[in-house]
């Protein structure tokens, strides 16, 4: 099912936050790791084991100390802010444990935010991935008039509206009951099979975690399976 080629190389990656004046907490001790294209990945570990901050850091919404992340053989932290953020608005969806959709905004308006801003926003396209997603029938509803699986499945559509090649998860079912995470669940395998779209995901839902292709577990800032 998995292409062979490589899509994410992360080299010796290192990360710590500064704690008081002359200590720091070191949070990633070297990672190295390799995510291949159309590869469903999940990372698990115990709290604070450094997962989110490892999904930040591929999703370059955090910067690392050292080491490296290479997308496609291209090493990203070595550009410039301006071309790191035009990679990340092209190549990578984001998906997160609570929706943070914004609430006076339509289905259809929250999806359409991330094309907005590249520059790309169309609406049929948002009314396809609404409808890929199961809510054809909810585009015009707010927030506040969708149930909490509604809301993550508009999560997920507003993370697919630029067609990214790599979609980050930071426990996208964690806030679902299993019905409902189920569903999710399945839309990824689905979206994977259909767009050939490689997906990193933060979960501690065992189950969930089993199904993927593969497993990596970080403890203490290391990955160790
Ligand atoms: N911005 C920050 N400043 C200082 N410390 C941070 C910061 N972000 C995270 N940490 C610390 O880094 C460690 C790893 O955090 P991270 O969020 O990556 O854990 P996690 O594996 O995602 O945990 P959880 O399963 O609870 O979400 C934690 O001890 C956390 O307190
Ligand atoms: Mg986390």
């Amino acid at each position: 099912m998995t292409g062979r080629e490589i899509l994410i190389k992360v080299k010796d990656l290192m990360k710590s936050y500064p704690v008081t004046n002359d200590t720091r907490l070191e949070v990633l001790k070297g990672i190295n790791l390799n995510i291949l294209k159309e590869e469903i990945v999940a990372i698990v570990g115990k709290s604070g084991a450094g997962k989110s901050t490892l999904l930040h850091i591929l999703g370059t919404l955090d910067k690392p100390e050292s080491g490296k992340v290479l997308f496609e053989g291209e090493e990203i932290f070595l550009k410039k802010e301006k071309q790191i953020a035009e990679f990340r608005s092209r190549k990578i969806g984001f998906i997160f444990q609570f929706h943070h959709l914004l609430p006076e905004f339509t289905a259809m308006e929250n999806v359409l935010i991330p094309s907005m801003i590249s520059g790309t926003a169309d609406k049929s396209k948002a009314a396809d991935v609404l409808a890929e997603v199961g809510l054809k029938e909810r585009m015009e509803h707010k927030p506040s008039e969708l149930s909490g699986g509604e809301a993550q499945r508009v999560a997920i559509a507003r993370a697919l509206i630029n067609s990214p090649s790599l979609i980050l998860a930071d426990e996208p079912t964690g806030n679902l009951d299993s019905e409902n995470a189920e569903a999710v669940i399945e839309l990824i395998f689905d979206l994977r099979k259909k767009h050939k779209q490689t997906f990193v995901i933060v979960t501690h839902n065992e189950e969930f975690a089993n199904r993927c292709d593969r497993i990596i577990k970080l403890h203490d800032g290391k990955v160790i399976l």
